[in-house]
């Protein structure tokens, strides 16, 4: 028996949303019930915008890759036309897997079942022995909703996702010069994180937590300091910036406004690195040729999110993608993308462990400290407590989650 919670302790959805005090932490069972996991499932992960992978890994005609989440996979395919299609990779006969491959190239995908067999724009081509009576119209592979965002694929599993109109009018110029869509993946690496996927969200969009648990952020990014104290540096930035003609305005979206409804949630600023530091490396030296059309450094950080699901830190010469993957209600997988210029070469152009150095030992110090927050949360004597200034981002994702479980409870 639990002694030392109140009785009323929320257990479920409405319990939850009806008991969250603003400017807390969230209860218990936000990080540890089956329910409110699979809650979390449906109000979120089945409706937000996922980065699945980059337009560049998919070339040519018939290139495609798998995209998994949970239960779901999705084949991301380059059309006939040059698009990017994606669907789900669900037969229309009996509902196998179509596509087994995780990437490769193809003109055609064939069922491994009963050898049913999809166009590259999900129509059905030809269903063995099927006599001529078998309409193909709509016997297509379902469509999934896909948006290519400055080289980046994003996906939504959502019949009606949210769009991303604003987010182009607003961000599309001064994310411009630093040429995503002439990226490639230089890495990518999955940490296996023994917490509930919120943990992991609340951790990353607060830097309170930055100068006791990350050492190497600490002498790079100045953002570990109160707003007044990172103030002269991101000003001297500016100068520097105006100076290269990288754009300065900011879209600083910190408070606890959302985006309108209709619009996926974003935001996106830069901020300054340390005097001396061209980019977030050991010792602020550059780790890879410079992004775009960028001509030199400025010495600042970009961070962008297109949801709340995959926050991108986009330096000069390299960006740094987020993504926080549930597995089940304590367990989540984080994982990390790095984006290098498409043209850069490893050992002649950059050198793998100083490029991931970084956020490599920055994400093993979170999965630690995230462990052990869940461990703490998990105890009976665990009580919400208040937020910091510091963790304004964090407030900003909490209203965000608990207005997406409430829209679910009202559907
Ligand atoms: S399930 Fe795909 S062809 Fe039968
Ligand atoms: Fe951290």
């Amino acid at each position: 028996m639990n002694h030392h919670r109140p009785i009323s302790a929320p257990r479920t959805v409405a319990e939850l949303l009806a008991g969250y005090r603003p400017g807390h932490a969230m209860e218990q069972a936000a990080y540890a019930s089956d329910e409110i996991f699979a809650a979390d499932i449906e109000a979120v992960m089945m409706r937000e915008w996922h980065f699945a992978g980059l337009a560049n890994e998919i070339p040519d005609t018939g290139d495609f890759f798998l995209f998994d989440l949970l239960d779901e996979s999705v084949i991301l395919v380059r059309g006939n036309e040059g698009e990017v299609r994606a669907f789900a990779n669900v037969c229309r006969h009996r509902g196998s897997r179509v596509c087994l491959e995780h990437r490769g190239s193809t003109r055609q995908f064939i069922c491994p079942y009963h050898a049913w067999t999809y166009n590259l724009d999900g129509s059905l081509r030809h269903a063995r022995l099927m006599g001529p009576e078998l309409d193909p119209d709509g016997l297509g592979l379902k469509p999934v909703a896909c948006e290519v965002f400055h080289g980046l694929i994003f996906i939504s599993l959502a019949d009606n996702p949210d769009s991303f109109d604003q987010l182009r009018a607003e961000v599309d110029a001064p994310l411009a010069p630093y040429g995503l869509d002439r990226t490639r993946i230089a890495h990518r690496e999955s940490y296996e994180v023994h917490a509930n996927w919120k943990l992991l969200v609340e951790n990353y969009n607060e830097c309170y937590h930055c100068a006791p648990a990350h050492p190497e952020f600490r002498r790079t990014h100045p953002t570990h300091m109160s707003a007044d104290r990172v103030e002269p540096f991101n000003l001297a930035m500016e100068e520097r910036a105006r100076a290269l003609g990288i754009p300065t305005d900011f879209i600083d979206r910190v408070g606890p406004d959302l985006c309108p409804p209709g619009s996926v949630d974003y935001s996106y600023s830069r901020h300054s690195l340390y005097e001396g530091y061209d980019t977030g490396s050991d010792n602020g030296q550059p780790v890879a040729p410079l992004l775009g059309s960028l001509q030199g450094y400025d010495q600042g950080a970009m961070d962008l999110y297109v949801g709340f699901l995959n926050p991108l830190l986009v330096y000069n010469d390299h960006a740094v993608i987020y993504r926080f993957i549930p597995v089940d209600r304590e367990r989540s997988v984080q994982e990390i993308l790095w984006l290098v210029h498409e043209d850069a070469e490893e050992g002649r152009d950059y050198d793998l462990q100083r490029l991931t150095w970084l956020w490599d030992a920055t994400t093993k110090a979170d999965k630690h400290i995230i462990e052990k927050n869940q461990k703490g949360v998990n105890s009976r004597f665990y009580q919400p407590g208040p937020l910091a200034e510091m963790e304004a981002f964090t407030q900003r994702f909490i209203n965000f989650y608990l207005e997406r479980l409430g829209a679910l409870d009202e559907r």
